[in-house]
């Protein structure tokens, strides 16, 4: 049986897990908290590195109560990027060193792919057309021919940090997203929007942009604007979503990374699946998020089909892309 231990910490979320063949063994996380403001990348990463012993010691306890000893490890798994740079490499230098002191093979994982397996993984879905969306990423994706294809994507900024941005605006705390879909859900009358589509592209700068106006200089009801962001963004992404699945003839939809907990994205998604007589899949909200569970699990396909990492090679990359990672796991179709 494999054992892999996973590091997760791109962002906000430092995170320690370990995943068996099939089961989610244990995994232990700290959460970094912006005092004001967005995430800072080097206050991120010094809360990494101070919180890593405990959240790693924490990971082994939790797994040794579950019947496995460190022993049992065969291979250390890490998210190489996307990311903030200061928080990939203090999470880089301490799964080198595990990877060291274990005697055991290094995994540099692709974070926006770990999204994509583990929901494969948890909905039991095999070849869906993949909408990825969080702070730093807004992706449609889907595999063929031993890569995952980037088929659209935004043009300047992540639908998470679009929404993080307006909560800023709005004296909200991070992460803004939750309690953007709170206000959208009080709001009735929509206010005009910059819907920008280009080709299967996306751009949501403007919208920010566009919201901050329509509350200062238009004075519209804050959750007016709040929901009138939400329809347009969301109706920007589900066209694209849909218009990837027509083209590639796909009957299956998977909602990846941590905006897919917005219950309205979700429910314009499933309602577009449903007319063309798709399925839709979203995992628990706990694997849509940030967590060192993906990255467990995308180590362990890749440790299983021979596709580890040597240590001169396990540089982070702030911008690695998924369309760059050769996938040793998949058929080829
Ligand atoms: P990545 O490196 O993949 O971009 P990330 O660091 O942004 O990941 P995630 O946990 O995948 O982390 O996503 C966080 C984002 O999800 C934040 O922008 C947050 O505001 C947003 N978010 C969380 N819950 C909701 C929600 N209910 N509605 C909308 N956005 C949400
Ligand atoms: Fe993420």
């Amino acid at each position: 049986m494999t054992l892999i231990l996973g590091l997760e910490g791109t962002a906000w979320n430092l995170s320690a897990a370990l995943v068996s063949e099939e089961r989610a063994v244990y995994e232990a996380e700290s959460t970094y908290k912006p005092l004001h403001g967005g995430i800072h990348p080097r206050e991120a990463a010094q809360h990494h590195a101070s919180e890593l012993k405990k959240v790693v010691s924490r990971a082994f306890r939790g797994a040794e109560k579950e019947g496995f000893s460190l022993r049992d490890i065969d291979a250390i798994a890490f998210s190489q990027g996307p990311g903030m740079g200061p928080c990939l490499r203090t999470v880089a230098t301490a799964a080198r060193a595990l990877s060291i002191s274990l005697n055991t093979p290094l995994i540099g994982v692709n974070h926006c792919i770990a999204h994509i397996e583990i929901g494969r993984w948890r909905c039991g879905t095999k070849d869906p057309v993949v909408l990825y969306v969080s702070g730093a990423n807004s992706q449609v994706l889907a595999y063929r021919s031993g890569r995952y294809r980037i088929l659209g994507e935004t043009l300047d900024i992540g639908i998470g940090n679009a929404l993080d941005k307006l909560a800023r605006y709005l004296g909200l705390s991070h992460p803004g997203g939750p309690k953007i879909e709170e206000l959208a859900s009080k709001g009735a009358e929509y206010v005009y929007m910059p819907y920008v589509v280009k080709g299967m592209d996306l751009s949501f700068s403007g919208l920010t942009t566009s919201a901050k106006d329509a509350i200062n200089l238009h004075h519209h009801k804050t959750e007016d604007v709040c929901y009138s962001f939400q329809e347009t963004a969301f109706a920007m992404l589900t066209e694209v979503t849909e218009r990837a699945m027509a083209h590639l003839c796909k009957d299956e939809m998977l909602l990846a990374g941590g905006v897919g907990a917005n219950r309205r994205l979700q429910q314009m998604l499933q309602t577009m699946c449903h007319d063309r007589g798709a399925n839709f899949y979203v995992p628990e909200n706990k694997y849509l998020k940030d967590n060192g569970t993906m990255i467990a699990y995308l180590g362990l396909l890749m440790f299983n089909s021979g596709n580890t990492t040597p240590i001169e090679k396990s540089a982070v990359n702030p911008n690695y892309r998924p369309d760059e990672v050769e996938v040793t796991w998949r058929d080829v179709e």
